[in-house]
């Protein structure tokens, strides 16, 4: 039944005013009645207000709220959707900030500790803080998602980024070791095309991750038992110690280097003792590989290549790799043509 202003606000325990302001931002728009021009909500419009207020409530700015709102035909699901987001990058937030005072904490009880310690350890939060909200999608995978599995068969003229596509997601499928029941959670999951692979095994259940909701609605159009959820590398959707197995193809390198490495971070964190993470991905073996590969492509006069390699943030495979050594992983690596490499790697118990 639809709710008059003071009736709304009541049911959210917020103010009339509180609910004016938001309409005079153009956050909501409540019909009036024809004869008196009194507002009236819906269960839509109170479903909208609901996410303005909680996202408020953990001090997303109106502006930012507006633009999070912006999209056309939004329902139940995308308002959950949109909430569960960005209240998993402000718990990351506010983990990042307690971890921090705890540094600072044990720093003080060393003899040298000096105000220099807490300056670094603040910059290291803010730091922290760019890197996860900074990352921007320059590339609008939106505009992409419609025709994005047709343009994966299209060779390039010169260069061909999905060379070895087809290929590199069947090893994924052979890497991961299949458990019953696992969950398996796709990062970028784009139309689904990984994600839906690992829907065949018995009682297996895939979560996609993306930070496009375009993509996000194609995966959902295409592959409806996979649960899509809105968001991204450096703020995963979901709660500690939960993932059996993280796989993710042609993603990663969207994120630069120094992200990439938070983003292993991240996985660690989702994923259970045990747990395994398989990425095929656009990456060199290590620097020297790279340069070899440009430095060939350059003497073809291949521009297109280079241009398109320049473009993104291909990794140094043996950067991830040291990483993953150094906490707790055994690791394998493949590099399936000059640009496409694959690494898998496995927690033995405890990870660090
Ligand atoms: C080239 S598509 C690959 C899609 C799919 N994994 C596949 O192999 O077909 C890249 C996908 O990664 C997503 N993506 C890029 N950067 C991301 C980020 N930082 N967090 C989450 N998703 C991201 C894009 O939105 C897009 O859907």
């Amino acid at each position: 039944m639809d709710l008059y202003i003071k009736d709304a606000a009541k049911l959210l325990q917020t103010t009339t005013r509180a609910i004016r302001f938001y309409e005079e931002k153009g956050l909501i728009y409540p019909q009036k009645a024809v004869d008196n021009n009194y507002r009236f909500f819906t269960d839509q419009d109170l479903l909208r207000l609901h996410t303005i207020l909680a996202l408020r409530e953990i001090g997303i700015p109106v502006q930012e709220i507006k633009q999070l709102l912006s999209e056309e035909g939004m329902n139940t699901r995308k308002y959950l959707d949109i909430q569960r987001a960005a209240l998993f990058e402000k718990w990351l937030e506010i983990r990042d900030m307690l971890g921090t005072i705890d540094g600072m904490v044990g720093r003080t009880e060393y003899s040298d500790f000096s105000m220099k310690d807490i300056h670094k350890l603040a910059q290291h939060l803010k730091n922290l803080k760019e890197q996860r909200k900074g990352w921007v999608d320059k590339w609008d995978f939106d505009s992409w998602a419609d025709n994005f599995d047709s343009h994966i068969k299209q060779e390039g003229h010169g260069f061909n980024v999905h060379q070895g596509y087809d290929e590199a997601l069947a090893k994924v499928v052979q890497l991961v070791e299949r458990k019953e029941n696992a969950l398996v959670v796709d990062i970028g999951v784009g139309t689904g095309n990984l994600g839906a692979k690992f829907l065949q095994n018995e009682g297996s259940r895939v979560i996609g991750v993306d930070q496009s909701d375009e993509m996000l609605l194609e995966c959902k159009r295409a592959h409806p038992e996979i649960d899509t959820r809105k968001g991204h590398f450096l703020a995963l959707p979901l709660l500690d110690e939960q993932a059996d197995a993280i796989v993710s193809s042609y993603a990663l390198h969207h994120l630069p280097d120094k992200e990439k490495l938070l983003a292993l971070e991240e996985m660690t964190r989702v994923l259970k003792a045990g747990g395994q993470i398989c990425i095929a991905d656009l990456m060199f073996v290590d620097k020297s590989h790279r340069k070899e590969v440009m430095d060939e492509l350059q003497a073809a006069g291949n521009t297109e290549a280079i241009a398109a390699i320049e473009d993104e943030y291909y990794a140094d495979c043996s950067v991830l790799i040291d990483w993953l050594l150094g906490h707790g992983y055994s690791v394998d690596s493949w590099q399936l043509n000059d640009i496409l490499g694959i690494i898998y790697a496995k927690t033995e118990g405890e990870r660090y």
